[in-house]
């Protein structure tokens, strides 16, 4: 969507994945501080996103949404305040329909949805001074055409009042699971790819709820032409540092995420991270990768069912490019130069996790644990300019 937002994938954190409904004001300045207080502002992090469950159920007497009384006593203008005084931007969730999912959990009375209330709805997030709107679809009816008019509503709501906001929507994979996806770069700066994501690298599920990591992968790859500067494929808010994956799955997802040009949002407790989650949020050589100017999504190269190839083109002329063992043992991911669209006699392979050099006349290859993934920047060769490259000119069929 060109709304001037999202040249880059968003980056910053959301309270789903962890809190679900249980959240209030005190929670989100804490998670505020933490991003702040963790460095992950200085590395890009920015959006802190309040999903599901902030709202009070009923309108005011003008129809205005209001936040929660006991959990955001405060309102949710001192709420942005709070996060705009620390250099972050403030995130909010909403829905298209008449409910937002709160009305399917027990622990929340339910809440109302934006439906015929797109204009006033959007003049309120502006003057709250949000800055991303999450728009979830929480309903399991409708047709393509009814979301793509429905979300089509709120953004030009958005524009019309006249603030920058990131509009990411959920179409909830509705219409998406028997026919291609659509390209919803038209409508919206990020759209979920899935379901829900959880803290497992596989649940069982191609394409239900939940997703674990391979299976999201899997789905998110094939969409890479429709990702550029303003539009990118949401494959969820991460499940890095919340156990239920060992760390070579944690830094895989991460770097899978960053090498799919996918929104970086955290949806991990940030006031208490261990050393090892820290490493993989704060990794700012994939950061690097994932905020390129570019804005491309990584193209496969290869897959033989075990090992993945992708690579990633960046502003510079470098090659990103990721060897992915989806097999449950150790084995050997390789690729060349050429293939990834270079051509020359010596390449240097920049290893995103260790940062260390290696030269290569051509062959790019790492023993990889199960679910692991090795990434290299790859540069040299005196290969061909940029936008010749192989992996910019399929990037085609955007708005
Ligand atoms: C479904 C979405 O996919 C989740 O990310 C979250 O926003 C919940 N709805 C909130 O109800």
């Amino acid at each position: 969507l060109e709304n001037g937002v999202a040249r880059t994938p968003p980056m910053g954190w959301n309270s789903w994945n962890t809190f679900g409904c249980n959240i209030n004001e005190a929670l989100i300045r804490q998670m505020t501080d933490a991003v702040v207080n963790s460095g992950m502002r200085e590395l890009g992090y920015e959006y802190v996103v309040v999903d599901d469950c902030w709202m009070n159920p009923n309108r005011d007497s003008a129809g205005n949404l209001q936040g929660d009384p006991s959990r955001f006593p405060s309102g949710m203008k001192a709420l942005g305040d709070y996060i705009h005084a620390r250099g972050l931007k403030f995130g909010i969730y909403q829905a298209p329909l008449a409910e937002t999912c709160a009305q399917y959990f027990n622990s929340y009375p339910g809440a109302t949805g934006s439906l015929n209330h797109e204009a006033q709805d959007a003049r309120q997030f502006a003057a709250w001074g949000v800055d991303f709107l999450k728009y979830d679809w929480c309903h399991p009816s409708g047709t393509i055409d009814d979301q793509v008019r429905t979300f089509a509503k709120i953004r030009d709501a958005l524009r019309d009042a006249g603030r920058p906001i990131v509009y990411s929507i959920n179409s909830n994979s509705i219409h998406d699971k028997t026919g291609p996806r659509r390209n919803w770069s038209d409508v919206a700066n990020m759209w979920r790819t899935t379901e829900d994501i959880t803290n497992k690298w596989d649940t069982g599920q191609t394409n239900g709820y939940p997703m674990g990591i391979q299976n999201i992968v899997n789905v998110t790859v094939p969409l890479a032409s429709y990702a550029g500067p303003g539009g990118f494929n949401d494959p969820d808010m991460m499940e890095v540092g919340r156990g239920g994956m060992t760390d070579t799955e944690m830094r895989s997802h991460f770097t899978l995420w960053a090498i799919m040009a996918s929104p970086l949002i955290a949806g991990n407790d940030l006031r208490n991270m261990d050393a090892a989650t820290t490493t993989v949020l704060k990794n700012a050589s994939l950061i690097a990768i994932n905020q390129d100017s570019l804005g491309l999504q990584a193209r496969q190269i290869s897959n033989d069912g075990t090992r993945r190839v992708l690579a990633k083109r960046l502003a510079n002329g470098n090659v990103a490019v990721a060897l992915f063992n989806q097999g449950g043992s150790t084995t050997t991911v390789s690729t060349t130069a050429s293939a990834i669209g270079l051509t020359g006699s010596s390449f240097t392979l920049r290893d995103a996790w260790t940062n260390g050099t290696t030269t290569t006349s051509g062959a790019i290859s790492a023993g990889v644990p199960a679910h692991g993934t090795a990434v290299y920047v790859v540069s040299g060769g005196g290969g061909p300019a940029p936008t010749s490259f192989s992996l910019v000119s399929q990037n085609s069929g955007r708005c």
